[in-house]
């Protein structure tokens, strides 16, 4: 039977650029600026499926706000993937799950050597001072026109890492002034390396030897410290990796003999200083992290038993199996002064897609976590809102019936004092019109204030930033 949520999944060749939505209920007036969000918009090459979310080609929309009006516009990133891909007709560059045939010797000279690297940008965006970036899970980054989200170029940074991996997910340390990114350096040695990032330099802050690297797609800062989950999901095999046949991300292997780690880098001292273990567990995505005290970190995700949800994510999994639970929100006390991680769970209702109101309250003490979840009882994809305050334990929720929500952004009201005064706003799909709207709900109440229409379908994407501009 067709999922209901199955457009969701299918490609959007459509670009277009409309200066003013048709509206249903009010946006308010006090929002002013631009909302731009990553995520695949093709889904396949030719005639061949892209088999896995996470490498889809990457598609830019982008909402602009003012005087209670909405504009909308998408594009494709024009990446070298998505070039090359089309003009060929068939899949031509090493993904997430995807790696087309290859001879031993590319193989080989990809991973050791800056091949040409695919710049298929899908998963973020962010700002670096006046560069918009498009980011993926490698260290490169692609420049758009945040107005009209041309492709401008990999961005040119001033030196080159010596990194494969990078996560998507780099936060930005407003004391210091700087993004803080974690990369994986996979060779003879191994290694996760910390960076500040700004638009044109990144300079290394920490690095710390591991035996196997373990996939991760997020991390926690605090004031003091970069705080990396190291799951049980390790790197198997350099040599695998290098000369085998496995798409990158099975290169991977749970194991659940091995514990899980917390490890807390202090960021002044570039070190390692606490190295925690866990039962273990796997996530994509931290949700906060904040110093209790002196010796105690209190770390928020949204967690998995085990890694099996990355399987489950393959596009023919999405449209004939039914949808996995979506993950846990837990909440972990982690001891720096010896001892074991433990968890709580925050929340009756499960939790992806994680925001918090970041500027104020990113690596401190919050009250307010906003995630897309799937309602309890059903196998449905990600169908509602969630709103967890994390304090008094209590979790609010929105849903409508055939709706699909995406990762609910949020932007505080001007000069707001209450920590959820302000809106979120959500791309859903709307299975029952065939086309997504953009929703914007009020924070505190969690109730709809507008909607405004957009022609067409948005494939489900992952994530995105609000910007003044
Ligand atoms: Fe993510």
């Amino acid at each position: 039977m067709t999922k209901a949520y199955a457009q969701g999944f299918s490609s959007q060749h459509s670009e277009i650029s409309i200066s003013e939505l048709p509206i249903h209920g009010q946006f308010p007036t006090w929002l002013r600026g631009t909302l731009i969000r990553n995520g695949p918009g093709q889904f396949e090459v030719g005639k061949t499926p892209i088999p896995h979310w996470f490498d889809g080609l990457a598609q830019l929309h982008r909402f602009s706000f003012g005087d209670g009006k909405v504009s909308y516009g998408n594009r494709f990133i024009r990446s070298n993937a998505y070039a090359k891909d089309n003009q060929t007709g068939k899949i031509n560059y090493r993904g997430f799950a995807v790696d087309p045939c290859r001879t031993m010797f590319q193989k080989a000279f990809a991973l050791f050597i800056e091949q040409e690297p695919a710049n298929n940008t899908v998963v973020n965006i962010t700002r670096l001072e006046d560069d918009f970036i498009a980011m993926t899970e490698f260290p490169l980054a692609v420049r758009f026109d945040p107005h009209t989200l041309e492709t401008l170029g990999v961005l040119d940074y001033d030196e080159k890492v010596n990194a494969q991996l990078a996560t998507a997910h780099p936060h930005y340390d407003f004391a210091r002034r700087v993004g803080i990114n974690h990369m994986t350096r996979i060779g003879r040695k191994m290694n996760y390396d910390l960076y500040a990032l700004t638009s044109k330099k990144r300079t290394k802050l920490a690095s710390v030897t591991v035996k196997s690297p373990s996939y991760m797609h997020s991390f926690s800062t605090t004031p003091r410290y970069i705080i990396l989950a190291d799951y049980s999901f390790k790197l198997k095999s350099l040599i695998q990796l290098a000369f085998g046949d496995k798409p990158f991300i099975q290169n991977f292997v749970w194991d659940d003999t091995e514990d899980s780690h917390f490890l807390v880098i202090d960021i002044e001292r570039g070190k390692l200083v606490a190295e925690v273990p866990t039962d273990p567990f796997f996530c994509f995505h931290h949700i906060n992290a904040y110093e209790a005290d002196d010796n105690t970190l209190i770390v928020d995700l949204s967690a998995y038993d085990d890694a099996h949800l990355i399987d489950q994510l393959y596009v023919d999994a999405l449209l004939q199996q039914d949808y996995p639970q979506v993950g846990e929100f837990r909440r972990y006390t982690v001891p720096l002064n010896g001892g074991r991680a433990s968890y709580e769970v925050l929340s009756d209702e499960s939790i992806e897609l994680p925001r918090i109101n970041y500027k104020p309250h990113n690596g401190r003490d919050y009250q307010f976590a906003y995630g897309a979840s799937v309602q309890k009882g059903t196998s449905d994809f990600l169908n509602q809102i969630v709103k967890v305050d994390v304090k008094n334990r209590q979790t609010s929720v929105w849903y409508e019936e055939g709706c699909y929500p995406s990762e609910p952004v949020f932007v505080p009201a001007p000069n707001a004092q209450a920590e959820d005064d302000g809106v979120l706003l959500v791309v859903v799909l709307d299975s029952r019109a065939g086309n997504s709207f953009m929703l914007a709900l009020d924070a505190q109440s969690m109730q709809e204030l507008g909607r405004a229409i957009v022609p067409q379908h948005i494939p489900f994407g992952f994530h995105g930033s609000f910007f003044d501009i």
